[in-house]
């Protein structure tokens, strides 16, 4: 049993906003928040632990629901599993992870990859996690396993339209007919494929394997097209409820607006740091720096950057999260070297997104402290099932906490990451605010440069369907 924990005097924020006040833990969960709780706080636990926190921010700890721990992608393995993803995790604030498990062998039951990914991650990992389970290969059986994969727990699953386990269209109505009958939320990787393919299989004609031409092979309107397409399809099925996973267009952006605009229901938008604060030139650095950005969707201009931001400052993108995927630029990435179709996609992002949205987005004036809060936090929290117990600061709530001094800065270097992988995307970013010390259902995991969590310490979470997906 953890032992009580009093917060005293932090500015706390939470997705409802910022008070200066105290929070007391009591066995792993927020037992109250108040002015001043210090003399029934000692009154009640006199063996409990004071903390000062004057000065400092206290937030609940992050959320991450994209991520890839462990994936097999066939010419490599994700670098990172359970164990080392979560740890870097925690060091970044997130305490919570929904990881996107990869395909199983064609014809597979819903549950096998549950399986498989039930023996990566049990056991081993620091933090509190989930998976989205994963859509291939549909036929009737596999549409009727949806309903007993949700009664174990999980209330959202991911479908591809692009790489072999892309689902036709006709698959995604037959599919989004039973979600919508179930409020399971279906997660979508949109890209057209067929352009993808096509694109690819021109370049490599011509010899074009740099990876400047990377983002060529994947524009804008790949994405544009597959998103438009999917939320058509989600119409149809009387607005079956649809998130889309790492937006990273202008116009992707304001096809999903326009379909809400016409009144569908049920579109959710995520995107990821990288989308927000990386931009296409790196794919003309010198090889093998290139690589570290192969990634699908590959990053985009400034102004997709820009309309993104503004998107994030109206409320139009629900959550932010990483699509942490890495592979190492000294060995997996290096099958790439001189032909950019042939390198592992993907770049770590677990440890970075917390600091770097409360940096880029509130210190620069983006975002509000609460939107950062509802971004990385309570929001995505709330549509994959885990409201009511995770990403906010309120009674009752799982006591996953981070301190973070917003007066200290944070220069990012690979020297002071805790990913397996060997470079980060944000070498040299300069952030304002550093985290102090991370709490896991009220247990100090993360205190300075010390790792204090226990491996297998994480619970696997069941979820329950967001109530909101079924009004
Ligand atoms: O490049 C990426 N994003 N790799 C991870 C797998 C995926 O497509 O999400
Ligand atoms: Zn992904």
């Amino acid at each position: 049993m953890s032992k009580q924990i009093l917060f005293r005097s932090a500015t706390l924020v939470s997705s409802q906003g910022e008070q200066k006040g105290d929070l007391w833990v009591k066995e792993g969960k927020i037992f109250a928040i108040g002015e001043d709780l210090l003399s029934a706080f000692q009154a009640s636990a006199p063996e409990g632990q004071v903390l000062e926190a004057e000065g400092l921010l206290l937030v609940p700890a992050a959320v991450d629901v994209h991520t890839h721990m462990d994936l097999d992608v066939g010419i490599a393995r994700a670098v990172d599993d359970f164990e080392s993803g979560s740890r870097a995790a925690l060091f970044g604030g997130t305490a919570t992870l929904v990881d996107h498990m990869g395909f199983g062998p064609t014809g597979c039951s819903l549950a096998h990859q549950f399986e498989v990914y039930h023996a990566l991650a049990d056991g081993k990992t620091y933090c509190d996690y989930a998976f989205h389970g994963v859509l291939q290969d549909i036929c009737e059986e596999r549409v009727a396993e949806l309903a007993p994969e949700l009664d174990k727990g999980c209330p959202s699953f991911k479908l591809y339209m692009t790489y072999d386990k892309r689902l036709n269209d006709a698959d995604v109505l037959k599919v989004l007919r039973m979600t919508q009958k179930l409020g399971i939320l279906v997660c979508v990787h949109a890209e057209n494929h067929d352009l993808v393919t096509h694109n690819k299989a021109d370049f490599v004609k011509q010899g074009c394997l740099s990876p400047h031409y990377h983002p060529l092979s994947r524009p804008d309107f790949v994405e544009e097209e597959a998103v438009e397409r999917i939320l058509r399809l989600a119409h149809i099925a009387n607005d079956a409820p649809i998130y889309i996973v790492h937006l990273s267009t202008q116009k992707g952006l304001e096809v999903a607006l326009q379909a809400r605009a016409r009144g569908q229901k049920h579109i959710y938008l995520e995107t990821c740091p990288q989308y927000l604060l990386l931009s296409d030139e790196v794919y003309d650095l010198p090889e093998p720096e290139a690589l570290k950005y192969i990634m699908s969707p590959p990053l985009r201009k400034v102004e997709d950057q820009e309309a993104l931001w503004a998107a994030l400052g109206r409320g139009d993108i629900d959550v932010v999260a990483t699509d942490h995927c890495p592979f190492r630029i000294g060995k997996e990435k290096l099958q790439g070297l001189g032909n950019f179709t042939k390198v592992p996609n993907g770049a770590p992002g677990v440890e970075e997104r917390f600091l770097l949205m409360y940096s880029e987005g509130v210190v620069k004036g983006r975002l509000r402290p609460e939107q950062w809060i509802s971004l990385c936090c309570s929001r995505p929290a709330e549509l994959f099932g885990l409201g009511g117990r995770k990403g906010d600061l309120q009674i009752g709530y799982d006591a996953d906490l981070v301190l973070l001094d917003p007066r200290q800065q944070t220069l990012i270097s690979q020297s002071n990451r805790h990913s397996a992988c060997d470079y980060t995307t944000y070498e040299g970013f300069l952030l304002q605010g550093q985290i102090q010390k991370v709490f896991l259902r009220g247990d100090l995991v993360v205190d300075g440069q010390r790792f204090l969590a226990k491996k297998g310490e994480g619970i696997f979470l069941k979820r329950q369907p967001c109530p909101e997906l079924n009004a």
